[in-house]
C-alpha cells in the first residue's frame, strides 16, 4: 500500500529564487495519489485530529501517514531533461573529444548495438533501474535511431513506473551507413510506428510521450528537418528536443550545412517549425542576443547540461543559466545527459551547474552572478517540469499535482556528511544536495508508486 500522507521535513520550490522548507508539514494525498492537502506547522500529537478535519475521502488513517523522523526529508522527484538512454552503455569513455570526433569513434558504434532487441532490452532495463534509483522520476530519453528499440525503452519505462519522453532518434546523414536512418522517408515512417506504440502502451498519457526528436541539424537532411516540423505541427500533444548551440565544432559545420541562417541555429530550427513551447533544447552553451530573444519569444525549453558540457564536446562552456533567468527565461532545467561526461546523476549535475556558474561569474567580471542552491533545486525540479511542459502535473508538492516525490535519509550509510544535533532543516538539505547520493534516496514515488528498483 502506497502511503496516503508524510509528515515531517518537507522541501520544495516554488520558483528560482522561492527555496521552501517546511518542518512539521503534513501532505495528504487523495486517493488517486494527487496531492490533496500540504499544511505546515502540525505537531506530530496534532496529526490525527487534523487528518479527521480535512475533505479527503475516505480520509486517511495515522496508520497510513508516514512520520518522517529527523534526518529525512521529503522531496520532489527529480526531472532529467536530456539523456541519452543507448549512451547509458558508455558511460566515462571518450572523455575530453570534441563532439564531431566523439560521435563518430565512441557514440555512434555504441548506439549501433541497439539494433539487437535482446540488447536493448538488457541495457534499457539497467538504465531505467539506474536513474529510478538516483532520485530521477522524469526523464526526456533521446533512444537510437531504431523504432523497435525505442519502443522497448517505452515498454522499460511504463513496467516500472518511471515518468518519460521516449524518442526515436532521427538521422539521416552524416553518419556511418551502420547507423543512419535509410531516407527522410523511413525516418519519418519509422517515428510514426513510435507515437503509435507509445499511445497503444499509454492510451491516457499517465506516464509517457513520444518526443520528436532530430538528434541535430547536422544528421538531419532538410526533408527530415521539414518532415518533422510537420509531424510537430499536425502533434500538438508531442514535445520536440534536439542539441542546440553545444560546441564550436558543431556549430562551424551547421553553418557550412545551412548557409541560409546568418549562423543563427535559432533561425534554422524555427524555420523547420521545431521551436515550439513544447521544444527542448540541450545545451544553448553559445547564444546571441537574437537567439536568446527567439527562445524567449517562443517559450522553448532550456536543457543546461553542465557535466556533459564540461566533459566533452570540446566547447568547455556551459549555459548563461544567470542571463536566461534574469531575462524571464525560467524554463531551464537539468539534464546529466547520460553518456557524454562523467557522471549521469542530478545531484552532480546540480554541483556541476554551480561551477559553471561560478566560472560564468568570472568571466562576465561579477555580473552574472553564481546560482545558489535554491536555484539548482528549481533547476532539478519545478524547472525541468517547465520545461516538459508538465509543471500543471509535477515539479512541486502544490496542491492538485500528481506524487512524484523521494524520502531522502541524511543518515543512511554513505559518504555524506554527518549530521549535527543541532543542524538546521536547511543545513540538512545543503548537506544531502552537495554531498549525498543515491544511498540516502531511500525512497522513490512516482504517480504514487513505489518505484525504487
Ligand atoms: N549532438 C548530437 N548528438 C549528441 C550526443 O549524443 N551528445 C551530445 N552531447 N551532443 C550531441
Ligand atoms: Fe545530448
Amino acid at each position: 500500500m502506497s502511503p496516503r500522507g508524510f509528515h515531517g521535513t518537507i522541501v520544495h520550490s516554488l520558483g528560482p529564487s522561492n527555496l521552501i522548507i517546511l518542518e512539521n508539514a503534513l501532505l495528504v494525498l487523495d486517493t488517486d495519489s494527487k496531492i490533496a492537502h500540504l499544511i505546515e506547522d502540525i505537531p506530530k500529537e496534532d496529526v490525527l485530529s487534523t487528518l479527521s478535519s480535512l475533505d479527503v475521502s475516505p480520509p486517511p488513517t495515522p496508520e497510513d501517514v508516514r512520520f518522517l523522523p529527523r534526518g529525512q526529508l521529503l522531496i520532489p522527484g527529480f526531472v532529467d531533461t536530456h539523456n541519452h538512454a543507448p549512451q547509458w552503455a558508455q558511460r566515462g569513455l571518450g572523455q575530453s573529444m570534441h563532439i564531431l570526433d566523439w560521435l563518430d569513434r565512441v557514440t555512434f558504434p555504441n548506439e549501433a548495438r541497439f539494433r539487437d532487441p535482446a540488447y536493448a532490452r538488457r541495457i534499457y532495463a539497467s538504465c531505467v533501474d539506474g536513474f529510478l534509483r538516483q532520485g530521477v522520476t522524469t526523464v526526456s530519453y533521446y533512444g537510437s535511431l531504431h523504432a523497435e528499440a525505442t519502443n522497448i525503452l517505452a515498454d522499460t519505462c511504463l513496467a516500472k513506473g518511471q515518468r518519460a519522453f521516449v524518442g526515436k532518434c532521427n538521422m539521416d546523414r552524416n553518419a556511418p551507413d551502420s547507423y543512419r536512418d535509410a531516407d527522410a522517408g523511413a525516418s519519418l515512417r519509422d517515428t510514426e510506428s513510435c507515437i503509435a506504440h507509445v499511445r497503444r502502451i499509454d492510451p491516457s498519457g499517465a506516464l509517457l510521450r513520444h518526443v520528436l526528436t532530430p538528434r541535430f541539424a547536422i544528421t538531419c537532411s532538410p526533408e527530415l528537418l521539414e518532415g518533422l516540423g510537420e509531424l510537430a505541427a499536425a502533434n500538438p500533444d508531442l514535445p520536440v528536443q534536439t542539441h542546440f548551440n553545444e560546441a564550436a565544432q558543431e556549430m562551424a559545420f551547421t553553418r557550412e550545412l545551412f548557409p541560409g541562417f546568418g549562423g543563427s541555429e535559432a533561425d534554422l530550427y524555427r524555420h523547420y517549425g521545431l521551436l515550439t513551447t513544447r521544444t527542448i533544447l540541450a545545451h544553448c552553451c553559445y547564444m546571441s542576443e537574437h537567439e536568446m530573444e527567439v527562445v524567449r519569444e517562443l517559450g522553448c525549453g532550456v536543457a543546461h547540461c553542465p557535466v556533459s558540457n564540461m566533459t566533452v564536446g570540446g566547447g568547455f562552456m556551459a549555459a548563461p543559466v544567470r542571463e536566461f533567468l534574469r531575462r524571464g527565461i525560467v524554463k531551464v532545467g537539468l539534464g546529466t545527459d547520460s553518456g557524454g561526461g562523467f557522471s549521469s546523476s542530478i545531484l552532480d549535475a546540480m554541483r556541476q551547474a554551480l561551477v559553471a556558474s561560478n566560472a560564468r561569474e568570472v568571466m562576465s567580471e561579477g555580473r552574472d552572478k553564481g546560482l545558489d542552491i535554491g536555484e539548482v533545486f528549481y533547476l532539478a525540479t519545478l524547472g525541468g517540469a517547465r520545461v516538459c511542459c508538465l509543471d500543471d502535473r509535477i515539479g512541486n508538492f502544490e496542491v492538485g499535482k500528481e506524487f512524484d516525490a523521494l524520502v531522502i535519509d541524511a543518515n543512511a550509510s554513505g559518504v555524506m556528511t554527518m549530521l549535527e544535533d543541532h543542524d538546521s532543516a536547511r543545513v540538512i538539505v545543503d548537506k544531502f544536495l552537495l554531498t549525498g547520493d543515491d544511498r540516502n534516496i531511500k525512497e522513490v514515488f512516482v504517480r504514487g508508486r513505489s518505484v525504487k528498483p
